[in-house]
């Protein structure tokens, strides 16, 4: 049995339509949660996986619409709890798995909560592309980014996290 949980309602149908057009309905729990807020205390997991909202912004923003948790993090906030909570639902050799970008996230707090939490993060897969500036946007940032031939170096990374004992 898989659960699957989003903040976001819109998520949340997004994936029950899913698991019924795949046949998969029966397989599937589907719940709105705030991270673990809607899962059993005692509820463990052999893998838990987060494709992750890996964007810090500021403390001091929050998301104007449900979208925006989809990619931005105040604070860091939700990482720091995310890694704080998710031990106690693993079972004993359970794995974290982070949908992560060390290019776009910052992997030194990341890294800092994971030892906080006991846990020893390696990576596990990454992809690395490039993409011209002028394709991310007009932002001065992008171009500011670059390399010499114009391109920003960008990666997804698949982190994985279990237990330091
Ligand atoms: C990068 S998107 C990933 C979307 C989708 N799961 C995928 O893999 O394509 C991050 C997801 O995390 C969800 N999210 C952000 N904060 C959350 C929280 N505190 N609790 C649960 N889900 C959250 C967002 O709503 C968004 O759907």
């Amino acid at each position: 049995m898989l659960t699957a949980v989003d903040i976001n309602p819109a998520a949340v149908d997004n994936t029950r339509i899913n698991a019924q057009r795949h046949g998969v309905s029966d397989q599937v729990r589907v719940l709105e949660s705030d991270l673990f807020s809607a899962i059993g205390e005692d509820e463990t997991f052999d893998l838990i996986y987060w494709d992750s909202p890996f964007i810090e912004a500021p403390l001091a923003w929050s998301p104007t619409i449900p979208l925006e948790y989809a990619f931005f993090d105040p604070g860091y906030a939700m990482h720091r709890n995310f890694l704080r909570a998710a031990p106690a639902h693993l079972t004993d050799r359970g794995r974290i798995f982070l949908g992560f970008s060390n290019s776009m996230g910052n992997a030194n707090l990341l890294y800092q909560f994971a030892h906080e939490n006991e846990l020893q993060g390696n990576v596990y897969n990454e992809h690395l592309f490039s993409v011209p500036s002028s394709e991310l946007g007009p932002s001065p940032e992008f171009a500011a980014h670059a390399d010499a031939e114009g391109l920003v170096h960008l990666d997804f990374t698949l982190i994985e996290f279990r237990r330091n004992h």
